[in-house]
């Protein structure tokens, strides 16, 4: 019997994916991220230490668990392996870590090209991360990137290179009016410095994950970004470059759809969103100052301030829908725990017309404006509350509201930041 889990985010990123992947390892033998890079920051709690994680998947805390970086991620092998410096620092054995030879290699003119990109479109720019995604997964569509499994093969990758930085030198040169990249240095780094530490963790994840599902073993797939950040069903253009949906993972982990067994869709109890786009329940008042100051809503790497609005039950039902969630585990509900009144979108209202569901057109998303439930606070600290039993029953009915408007039941809510800090909730039935 087969069985791999999901880990999606069903709004704009900063979910909590991290917590709930890590507090799901506990029961696992793999935990396989399957796209995007480091523009990801997952953040861990145990026992008050804070372990912020960009490429390395959630899982790597536990012994128990191979962490598998799939071939859907792109791989910046300096952030990669200072990554793992810092973790073996804290006293944490990264040696289990398998690094799919498949995944491609994010590439010095990946980064610069992000930056200048964004420069250029000047008030129209993305707000990317600027890490390089987006100019990565493009060259992997236009069949010239550089792969992890190049690094083992001096003679491919030099080829490799050579003819794509001719393109890229040309494009920073007359485009960009920079200085040209010089190709000795970059296999100084990557095949002299990055090569030989990283050779040990290539391999064929593949290969590694089919045979833990054939094993009987626990497969866990940790999403990055999230649904509405996805390249094809997410906001586009301000979306990252990757699939981030429950499909993408089949893609990014090289499993078919029916090894996926379950899909939990991760939902913060209000919405967050770091960079520019549409955002229809967006606060730009006292309240979303104070979501911002209570949630520590500033990006876990970047240290951007991201945008707070109330939760919007149309985005997370059309999440539902789009990675065929099995539960949601809701997030951060704590920090709602001061205000008397909670808003929930349940429809926008487009030029004067009412939309239950996504709108397709996304001018129309840009104009939406929120049709909101108001719901009773509770105006009580939840943050030492472990069991169903001792949340206030506003928050018990919260949670019930969000869920019947989602159509898919909460399981878990999180109460802290803590591996600890969440609630389990039985299933109704
Ligand atoms: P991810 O990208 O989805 O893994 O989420 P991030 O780690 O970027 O952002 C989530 C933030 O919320 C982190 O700082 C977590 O430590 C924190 N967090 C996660 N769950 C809870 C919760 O239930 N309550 C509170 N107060 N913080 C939480
Ligand atoms: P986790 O996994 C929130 C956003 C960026 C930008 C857009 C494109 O921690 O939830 P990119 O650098 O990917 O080309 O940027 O996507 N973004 C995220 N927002 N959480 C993330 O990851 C994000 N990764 C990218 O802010 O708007
Ligand atoms: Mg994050």
């Amino acid at each position: 019997m087969v069985s791999a889990t999901v880990v999606v985010g069903t709004q704009w990123g900063d979910e909590g994916k991290g917590k709930l992947t890590d507090l799901l390892a506990a029961d696992m033998d793999l935990v396989v991220r399957y796209q995007g890079g480091h523009n990801a920051g997952h953040t861990i709690v145990v026992d008050g230490r804070r372990f912020a994680l960009q490429l390395l998947p959630s899982g790597i805390l536990y012994d128990h668990v191979v962490p598998v970086i799939g071939n859907g991620v792109v791989v910046d092998p300096s952030v990669l392996l200072s990554e793992i410096d810092q973790l073996s620092g804290s006293g944490v054995d990264c040696s289990r870590l398998v690094v799919s030879g498949s995944a491609h290699l994010i590439m010095p003119y990946h980064q610069e090209l992000d930056a200048l990109t964004e420069r250029h479109l000047g008030r129209n720019r993305l707000g990317t991360t600027k890490r390089g995604i987006g100019p990565a997964y493009a060259d992997k569509a236009a069949r010239v990137g550089l792969r992890v499994q190049d690094l083992l093969d001096p003679k491919i990758f030099r080829q490799k290179l050579d003819v794509v930085l001719k393109e890229k030198n040309l494009i920073l040169a007359k485009v960009y009016n920079r200085l040209a990249l010089s190709s000795s240095d970059i296999c100084d780094r990557y095949l002299g410095e990055y090569a030989p530490r990283l050779a040990p963790m290539i391999g064929d994840s593949v290969g590694v994950i089919h045979d833990a599902l054939e094993g009987g073993r626990r497969v866990l797939l940790e999403g990055a970004q999230a649904t509405f950040l996805d390249l094809d069903h997410g906001t586009y253009p301000f979306v990252t470059s990757s699939n981030p949906v429950a499909g993408g993972a089949c893609v990014g982990a090289g499993i078919g759809p029916r090894d996926i067994t379950s899909v939990l869709g991760i939902a913060k109890a209000y919405l967050t969103r770091v960079g520019s786009g549409p955002f229809p329940t967006e606060l730009a008042d006292d309240v979303g100052d104070l979501l911002v100051e209570r949630g520590g809503e500033f990006g876990t790497n970047t240290g951007r301030r991201r945008r707070t609005g109330w939760f919007d039950a149309v985005m997370v039902r059309h999440a539902a829908r789009l990675n065929s969630l099995s539960e949601i585990a809701l997030t951060k509900l704590d920090v709602l725990d001061t205000l008397s009144q909670i808003n929930v979108c349940v429809a926008y209202r487009c030029a004067g017309k009412l939309h239950e569901h996504m709108p397709y057109h996304q001018s129309e998303l840009h104009d939406a404006v929120p049709v909101y439930e108001v719901l009773p606070g509770w105006q009580e600290d939840t943050t030492g509350v472990t069991k169903i039993s001792e949340l206030p029953s506003a928050a018990r009915e919260y949670v019930k509201f969000l869920s019947a408007r989602c159509g898919v039941p909460v399981t878990r809510v999180g109460v802290g930041p803590g591996r600890e800090q969440f609630v389990e909730i039985p299933r109704e039935g």
